[in-house]
């Protein structure tokens, strides 16, 4: 109520509220102290555990009910400290090579924070973060070999990059004006086609494109996983038999159970010869690009039609953000652009400048460029690609650490950074070698060590190891070699696996 009066001023004035502080002196003390904790926090990560489990006092702290009334800012940040910064995902940890995480940035959580400060609404505009969001995407082309005519949108993340790029592709396949009919007035069904090793997200996006799971083919692959071309003609030539109307193929850069990358140029020739959009995949290994070491593994990439990439993966930018970039600017465009009457250009002014929500599905977009952007200028691109290539090598080096321990097993050859392989547990079969395993890589993350995940690999169960991380170095591989060979015995020893 004080607060209130004073920003009244004149007394008998009805008090206008406002969510700034009364003090901002005391707003400042409080946010040194937290980003002297931040800076502490990320200096330290390598001594906590990478993971560790919630005690209950912590998982009833959430449900505490919706507050009603005000409490001070510096008890907040406390009950943050004691029960979120204590029980992260861990992916910042140089330790953590679950699923396929980045594992961030100071510099990109700096520019969250200023992108938040400044707090512009990037769906479009005449202002800075619209030019600088516009300028990532130029970077992105150029990392892509894409020409500057090309044009893309940076997204919340991978899977929204990839549903951007398909929609462009149905809609300019589709041989109809789908925007105005809808997909069931296209004559013959769409067809799109990708390996069996495709992202899940893919099928989330043929099923909101309308298109349906079974529009979308699953070709075999050979046996390095990746899409067997020929396999690919002949589906392609038994569809237009059976009237279906084949649209798209999708070649992934790095699949998520391996990290196989498809023969793109081989890809970009089949398309270019059956008339089909070609889409990439690049989550994971699109950025391979800049790499100098293995730049050659996504050769072909630059002859996409569209490309999804990740920057909060091999960029490290913190989550999220995703780009997807598309060679025909107008056929982007025209795929999303609405101009309703309350979101009219004018010849000068804030409505002068790009609406950027004319490129996707979002109308207000928050301002992700620059975290990119801080930490690219920062660093150089040359550093990024010599990570990726470090990552590379330290996938290599891992299998060759599995290669040389007779109780590990690889279940594939690395082909990039993720390392798929196995306790052999010998004379252990299917389900039990399968328990034995997941018991590993559960007490790898109980105990802090270490966050794998499993996959199955040529109807295998195995533990799978993706280095995306700019913080592992040789001798967490070690370690993890070794916890694994004493995890396996100990839990052997003890039956606990059966
Ligand atoms: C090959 C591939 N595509 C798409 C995605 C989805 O990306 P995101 O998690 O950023 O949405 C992933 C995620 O790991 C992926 O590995």
């Amino acid at each position: 109520m004080d607060a209130m009066l004073k920003a009244a001023g004149t007394a008998g004035m009805v008090a206008e509220e406002t969510l700034d502080p009364v003090d901002w002196a005391d707003v400042q003390a409080l946010s040194h102290r937290i980003v002297d904790d931040a800076v502490d926090y990320l200096r330290d990560v390598r001594e906590r555990p990478v993971w560790q489990e919630m005690p209950a006092e912590v998982r009833e702290f959430f449900a505490a009910p919706l507050p009603q009334s005000a409490q001070p800012l510096a008890q907040i940040y406390g009950e943050v400290v004691e029960n979120v910064m204590a029980y992260p995902m861990g992916n910042i940890h140089p330790r953590f090579w679950s699923w396929y995480m980045g594992s961030s940035n100071f510099t990109g959580a700096l520019g969250d924070f200023l992108a938040a400060i400044q707090g512009s609404n990037l769906g479009g505009g005449n202002h800075a973060a619209a030019l600088m969001d516009s300028q990532v995407v130029d970077w992105c082309k150029q990392m892509m070999g894409f020409p500057p005519s090309a044009s893309g949108t940076l997204v919340s993340g991978g899977s929204m990059a990839n549903i951007i790029g398909l929609t462009v592709a149905r809609n300019v396949k589709a041989g109809i004006d789908v925007r105005e009919h809808g997909v069931a007035a296209i004559d013959k069904p769409l067809r799109f086609y990708g390996s069996d090793q495709l992202h899940s997200c893919h099928r989330k996006a043929m099923e909101a494109l309308g298109l349906g799971n079974r529009a979308l083919r699953r070709i075999p692959t050979d046996a390095g996983l990746r899409i067997d071309i020929d396999a690919l003609r002949s589906a392609i030539a038994d569809d237009r038999q059976a009237g279906f109307r084949p649209a798209c193929v999708i070649g992934t850069a790095g699949t998520v159970n391996t990290g196989a990358i498809d023969d793109l140029q081989a890809l970009a020739r089949l398309a270019a010869q059956e008339d089909l959009w070609f889409h990439v995949d690049g989550c994971i290994g699109a950025l391979i690009a800049i790499a100098p070491e293995n730049s050659h593994r996504v050769a072909g990439i630059e002859h996409a039609h569209s490309i999804a990439l990740d920057p909060h993966k091999w960029l490290h930018a913190p989550f999220e953000v995703g780009c997807v970039l598309i060679r025909d600017a107008a056929a982007h465009r025209s795929t999303f652009a609405v101009t309703p009457e309350y979101l009219e250009s004018t010849p000068r002014g804030l409505a002068s400048g790009q609406w950027l929500h004319d490129f996707g599905l979002q109308t207000s977009r928050g301002f992700r460029a620059l975290k990119v952007w801080m930490a690219l200028k920062q660093h150089g691109i040359e550093k990024f690609g010599r990570l990726i290539d470090q990552n590379i090598a330290q996938g290599h080096m891992l299998g060759t650490l599995i290669e040389a321990e007779p109780l590990l097993e690889l279940v594939a050859p690395p082909n990039i950074n993720i390392v798929c392989f196995r306790y052999r547990g010998d004379g252990l079969t299917g389900e039990r070698q399968k328990a034995l395993n997941t018991e590993i890589m559960l007490r790898l993350q109980e105990e802090g060590i270490a966050a794998l995940s499993d996959t199955t690999v040529h109807g295998q169960h195995c533990l799978r190891v993706a280095i995306n991380n700019h913080r592992t170095r040789r001798d967490d591989l070690d370690l993890l070699v070794r916890e694994t060979v004493r995890l396996g015995q100990e839990i052997l020893k003890s039956g606990a696996a059966r």
